[in-house]
């Protein structure tokens, strides 16, 4: 069978190098991917990205399933236009996939559904929204309504910070359509998780649990990015927390999609908050699967893929079983250069060639590329080529053990200007010291 991931971050590195692992997949090809999908066994590249292209490329190839990494083609209408001509699409529609592509979409649909989340106003104007944030406490946190890569949320720590974030987008339009109206929310404090379930409408398979580190610096310093590192699984959720989770949160959202008539079919991640009180509350939903958190994830997927996706198109997900390898898995991202603001791009990557035997027999590690491509002398070389370069990741018998084994792999791997934490599952080692 031939499958086509959408994408070439290195979430659909991991997709497509787990769905190649299935004994009914002979290829599965990456649009447009990345080096490391182009070096993996079982993948091919294609650069194609137009959506009536990649219809005709489906029915050329006879490609029995396609899976979309990220939210832009989702927002755009791929699994619209896919199922219109009649092909197998894994991924929410347009109209589901609201509930990342607009926030306001969000906030209104867990009002109607007692979905717990922070308080909220959303404004169009800016004099009302100045006015507002005068009669607010600091810290408060100003969003973008729209998909802005990241660059949509802005925690504010005083009233300046707040004013200049309204202004900055609602006035000066830095994020151009996507901050035509935001939101002002309320605070919330505690440790945040993310918590990705897949759905075929009726029914809800829980994915492992993971924990993302939005900050560039260790110890949660430096701006946000679109995450430096995850593991899985993430202590803090309890079976009594996920047993939270699914009633309060998950099962409503699934319900409530249904009640109002949207079918839902793919990944759910809801970034959670979970207070110090034990309560988790809503921060997002993205209809997608999380990068860097999908990289641990697969690691730790023994199950095969294919048949969860299958089970899913085919609305039969509540007869499928799923198992995780026990252990935790931790993946570091090597940033560029100047990431998150201005990433540089061409540095050539070292270290790489000897891991790309070695990880086709040793399942305990996987080298995920995001931003790269093959480049330099002959095309051989490996350059970077985006913001997250890649996510090392690797398996250990606990988080302490993952973590050393990840940064061990790390050392091995160079490119001028890399950027790396070194704390990633810090919160867990912590924790499991304390319990
Ligand atoms: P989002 O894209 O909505 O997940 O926001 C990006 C990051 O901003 C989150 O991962 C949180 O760290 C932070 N954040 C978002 N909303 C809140 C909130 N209401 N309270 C505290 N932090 C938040
Ligand atoms: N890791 C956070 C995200 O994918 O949005």
């Amino acid at each position: 069978m031939k499958l086509l991931v959408i994408g070439g971050g290195g979430r659909e590195h991991a997709l497509a190098w787990k769905l190649s692992l299935s004994p009914r997949v002979h290829k599965v090809f990456v649009a447009p991917g990345n080096a490391g999908t182009a070096l993996e066994h079982g993948l091919e590249n294609i650069p194609i990205t137009s959506i009536p292209d990649l219809i005709e490329f489906v029915r050329k190839e006879q490609i029995a399933i396609t899976v979309v990494g990220p939210e832009i083609p989702l927002a755009a209408g791929i699994v619209d236009a896919f199922q219109a001509s009649g092909l197998k699409i894994f991924g929410p529609k347009q109209q589901a996939a609201q509930l990342e592509t607009s926030k306001i979409f969000a906030k209104k649909f867990m009002q109607r559904h007692q979905i717990p989340t922070a308080s909220y106003e959303s404004f169009t104007d800016p004099e009302l929204a100045h006015q507002y944030i005068d009669q607010q406490h600091v810290p408060l946190v100003i969003k973008a309504d729209g998909l802005a890569a990241g660059k949509g949320v802005i925690v504010a720590q005083t009233y300046d910070e707040a004013h200049s974030a309204v202004n900055s987008i609602l006035v000066e339009k830095n994020l151009g359509a996507a901050g035509c109206e935001i939101i002002i929310e309320e605070f919330l404090q505690g440790i945040e998780v993310s918590f990705i379930v897949m759905t075929d409408s009726l029914h809800i398979l829980p994915l492992a649990t993971s924990q993302d580190h939005k900050r560039l610096y260790d110890g949660e310093l430096g701006p946000n990015t679109g995450g430096m590192g995850a593991y899985s699984p993430a202590p803090f959720i309890s079976p009594n927390l996920h047993g939270q989770i699914m009633r309060n949160i998950i099962d409503p959202v699934i319900s409530g999609l249904k009640q109002e008539g949207i079918h839902y079919t793919g990944f759910l991640y809801a970034g959670l908050m979970i207070t110090a009180d034990g309560h988790a509350n809503v921060l997002e939903f993205n209809c997608r699967l999380g990068d860097p958190e999908t990289q641990p994830i697969m690691l730790r997927l023994k199950s095969d893929l294919l048949t969860l996706i299958e089970h899913a198109i085919n609305e039969t997900l509540n007869k499928v079983d799923v198992e995780w390898d026990k252990r935790t898995a931790l993946g570091v991202v090597m940033a560029a250069h100047g990431y998150p603001e201005n990433p540089r791009k061409n540095d050539v990557v070292h270290g790489l060639h000897e891991f790309i035997n070695e990880q086709e027999d040793n399942d305990s590690f996987h080298i995920f590329h995001a931003g790269t491509i093959m480049g330099g002398k002959d095309e051989k070389e490996i350059m970077t080529a985006g913001g997250r370069v890649l996510c090392v990741t690797a398996l250990g018998e606990n988080v302490k053990i993952a973590q050393e084994n990840t940064y061990k792999l790390i050392k091995k791997i160079h490119f001028d200007g890399y950027q790396i934490r070194h704390d990633i599952g810090y919160q867990s080692i912590n924790y499991q010291k304390k319990s």
